[in-house]
């Protein structure tokens, strides 16, 4: 059997070196022993099911008042229904495709089973229009996920399929308000329908389909009310086909607690923070209890072009007193500095070249999906995975089935305080990450950006 390149060291036999010699000396041992408790191998089910069942179909909906726009959505709505359990229960989903066209569900960013990752040919057979797919399984994480399709990303998605998974604590903290804002970004024409030429040329040699109205919850520019005093949890998640978000809270003075689902290890100030298609971030907001102002325009920074994505409104009544607590960010996560002293053991490296179904294609090493080599990595082992972005555009890149920390962004050290499931790379960036797979499995890596990923940018990670 190989050895994966230059890493050896594994979690067993880190424990069982400890214990013999007591100095475990190797640079991948100590890194092993700083990811040790950061998060569960297994997930730990209390018994409790929770039933959920609901289809996607052709509806329509307001995304702005009194205007319908022809959509696909699950259970009729957009967003689709929120789906909220708490860590322990098992979420059970019986999905119905009623689309004229084989679909999947993806949940992005849980550590599933394998045959419940949602992706077509690798973990399941794509569903059929008119069948039923029964999807099970406990998370092993708490936090904030979401999930949407993964055949023909590119226009399933843009029509509408996507919905919020929050998978609460155990005993989550009691804030006076957990909200969900899925944001999205639609290229709508003037009779507010959407454009219905998905994966074109333009979309394909830039950074994939950016819109032109950008929605909160299905709703453009909607207003939001709140109480005076109030500690809210806001959950902020991207599911545009390829726009980034930077959404700006600081006049809230919103600190952020939870990035790709995941905890964080201390507070994070979020202004500034990338939203790519695919992340989350979670943020922690108290509403001043005797407000100068009674409105806050939520907007977008990211392009030059700054835009309000929602205002909120602060209700003119007595405030609401939350219990104190502590902010919840006290997650496990290592620094792993160290991560730079071992040999990269497995790139992706990003390019395009001419060809294909779409007259470019969207390559890792070199490939596209229909020719692609799986990157292999060794489960329980610690890696040093890079991605070198060769091309002049942006890819959010999304690893299925595991959490990574970014390291390095070409070569500096930065020290995020949180797990990603997905990290942008901007154009002629290299970024290292430090990554312990500790689910087995083929995962599917790629390009968030639906139009890049539909052109070929897609590969596996397969963990064994
Ligand atoms: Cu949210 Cu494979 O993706
Ligand atoms: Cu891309």
């Amino acid at each position: 059997m190989a050895l994966a390149l230059g890493c050896s060291a594994n979690l067993d036999e880190y424990s069982e070196e400890v214990e013999e010699s007591g100095t475990p000396d190797t640079v991948e041992r100590r890194l092993l022993s700083e990811f040790e408790g950061s998060f569960p191998e297994k997930a730990s089910p209390n018994g409790e099911m929770v039933d959920f069942e609901f289809a996607a179909i052709p509806a329509a909906v307001e995304l702005f008042p009194e205007t319908k726009t022809k959509v696909w959505a699950y259970d009729g709505r957009v967003p689709g229904p929120t789906l909220r359990i708490h860590l322990g229960q098992t979420l059970r989903l019986k999905f119905t495709n009623s689309l004229p066209q084989p679909t999947t569900i993806h949940w992005h960013g849980v550590r599933v089973p394998h045959a419940m990752d949602g992706v077509p040919g690798v973990t399941q057979s794509p569903i059929e229009p008119g069948d039923s797919f029964v999807y099970e399984f406990t998370p092993k994480d708490p936090g904030t996920y979401w999930f949407h399709p993964h055949v023909r990303g590119a226009e399933q998605l843009e029509r509408g399929l996507y919905g919020a998974l929050i998978v609460e604590d155990a005993k989550p903290d009691p804030y006076s308000r957990d909200l969900v804002w899925i944001l999205d970004d639609w290229r709508l024409m003037e009779d507010a329908q959407i454009y219905d030429k998905f994966v074109t040329g333009g979309d394909i040699s830039h950074d994939g389909r950016w819109g032109n109205v950008p929605t909160v919850n299905g709703r453009v520019q909607p207003t939001i009310a709140v109480k005076p005093g109030e500690r809210i949890r806001l959950r902020l998640i991207n599911s545009a086909n390829a726009r980034i978000f930077r959404p700006d809270f600081s006049a809230l003075k919103a600190t952020g607690i939870a990035y790709d689902g995941m905890t964080a290890s201390r507070p994070f100030d979020p202004t500034g923070y990338d939203l790519a298609p695919g992340n989350r971030l979670d943020l922690d907001i108290t509403i001043p209890d005797a407000p100068q102002e009674d409105t806050f325009q939520i907007v977008d920074r990211f392009t030059r072009q700054s835009f309000m994505l929602a205002e909120i409104t602060i209700e003119d009544t007595d405030p609401i007193l939350p219990e104190r607590f502590d902010i919840p960010a006290a997650a496990r996560v290592p620094v792993w500095a160290k991560v730079m002293d071992i040999p990269v053991d497995s790139k992706m490296v990003l390019n395009a070249r001419r060809g294909g179904q779409y007259g470019i294609e969207w390559l890792i090493n070199g490939l596209p999906w229909t020719e692609h080599e799986s990157l292999r990595l060794k489960h329980r082992s610690m890696h040093r995975l890079q991605f070198v972005n060769q091309s002049y555009r942006l890819h959010p890149m999304h690893i299925h089935g595991m959490f990574f920390k970014v390291i390095t962004r070409n070569g500096t050290l930065v020290d995020e305080p949180h797990w990603r499931d997905t990290v942008l790379v901007y154009p002629q960036e290299t970024i290292d990450v430090g990554v312990v797979p500790l689910d087995k499995g083929k995962w599917l890596t790629h390009c968030h950006i639906q139009e890049h990923a539909e052109a070929g940018m897609k590969t596996l990670v397969e963990v064994e």
